[in-house]
């Protein structure tokens, strides 16, 4: 079937809640795709911020080969051995003790706000609402939308569930201000991710932490786009001297599997048998490649060479900025980057990157976000500064 036919069937099949890139990936080899007329494609989007390893990365495809002949789905009734496996190597990296896995950042995000109601009941008087910040976001289920403090995402869904006080981001004492008796955490992204790619200042979430202990309140972090070496650490909070009580992860944690978790200090793990669950969560097959993924991102010192790579991408980034005035911020961590503009020409640059092979994201009107396989080389930074560079003289020249 050709490219046009696909795009036509969806058109005639799926709810309208996306508008694609009209571009059908068929493969990928690492930071590499292909589309069904065998085009190709640099792919700095990554399944965004998911592909840690790069598409198909040897590792994982073996893991999935293995355990697909093994045991691929058993109910969490018994226990079976790749969730625990993976299980004690995020304990043992982290400054978290106890986990529960579930298959999407949606999915991480409730059951971490369930455990927060559920300490709020036993330990809060009955303490259930959650701070959470504007341009933040974290996931579609209706509790999250409630959670997501960006209004585009609400409107169409109010009224919303009841239970999360939206307040400014990089801000204490806004965070302090909204504080009250019904409290039970604070909820927040160490870099907010589709807000913008914001970084906080340096002593925010130091801030934050600080008065949640002050308050006896949960400090929760949304690690599900900062996780897993995405910022140049395995997690992001390593950065900002700081140990969440609640951490989530997804995205990059199964490095291309649908996978989500959420770990928790042994003060707050107040879960009784009974009060969550998940059919699929920690299911075999997708323990067996996340924890081959978090093996070898571990044991081959990625978010050290994220740090690398990362940097360097700015740095040619910033001699983009010198060269184009229109250009006005650069700013990102690790492999958590955007490029901002003084008016709203992302959507044309996505189009003109596309036309000339290099994928990127709208993160805004006015910025692109890249969010590669944590994997890139210098050489593929080269190659995607070359396409930006032609794609922004394009922008330039149209305009004089
Ligand atoms: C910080 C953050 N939290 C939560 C989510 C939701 O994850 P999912 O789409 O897997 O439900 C995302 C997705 O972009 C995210 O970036």
């Amino acid at each position: 079937m050709s490219q046009n036919n696909w795009q036509e069937l969806e058109q005639k099949l799926f709810l309208r809640t996306v508008n694609r890139v009209p571009l059908t990936l068929v493969r990928g080899q690492g930071a590499w795709v292909w589309d069904d007329e065998d085009r190709e494609y640099l792919d700095f989007v990554g399944g965004w911020a998911v592909n840690s390893l790069g598409h198909c990365p040897p590792v994982v495809v073996e893991a999935l080969e293995k355990q697909a002949k093994t045991l691929i789905q058993a109910s969490n009734q018994f226990y079976t051995i790749p969730q625990i496996k993976l299980a004690q190597v995020l304990v043992e990296n982290s400054c978290l003790d106890r986990i529960f896995f579930g298959n999407s950042g949606a999915e991480a995000n409730e059951g971490a706000m369930k455990l927060a109601r559920r300490y709020g009941k036993l330990r809060l008087n009955g303490a259930y609402q959650v701070i959470t910040t504007y341009s933040s976001f974290h996931g579609r289920t209706l509790a999250m939308t409630a959670a997501t403090g960006q209004s585009k995402f609400q409107e169409p869904y109010i009224p919303l569930p009841d239970g999360f006080v939206n307040v400014a981001y990089n801000n204490v004492e806004a965070i302090k201000q909204a504080t009250n008796a019904q409290t039970c955490a604070i909820i927040l992204e160490p870099i907010q991710g589709e807000g913008g790619v914001n970084i906080p200042d340096d002593d925010y979430l130091n801030s934050v932490q600080s008065w949640c202990r002050e308050k006896g309140i949960l400090f929760i972090l949304d690690e599900i786009q900062t996780g897993i070496g995405r910022t140049g650490s395995l997690f992001a909070y390593q950065q900002y001297n700081v140990e969440p009580d609640i951490m989530t992860l997804a995205k990059g944690l199964g490095s291309g599997v649908p996978i989500g978790a959420f770990l928790a200090k042994e003060h707050c793990s107040v879960f009784s048998p009974g009060e969550h669950g998940s059919t699929f969560g920690g299911n075999p097959l997708v323990c067996a490649a996340a924890y081959a993924a978090l093996k070898y991102i571990i044991a081959n010192n990625i978010p050290r060479k994220v740090r690398q790579v990362g940097n360097y991408f700015i740095t040619k980034l910033e001699s983009l900025k010198q060269q184009f005035d229109f250009v006005t911020d650069v700013r990102g961590r690790g492999l958590l980057i955007a490029l901002e503009f003084n008016s709203d020409i992302a959507e044309e640059l996505v189009q003109a990157c596309l036309d000339k092979g290099l994928l990127v994201n709208k993160v805004k009107p006015n910025a692109l976000r890249f969010m590669p396989p944590l994997i890139i080389t210098e050489k593929e930074v080269d190659k995607a500064i070359s396409i930006l560079q032609d794609a922004l003289e394009g922008i330039r020249n149209h305009r004089h």
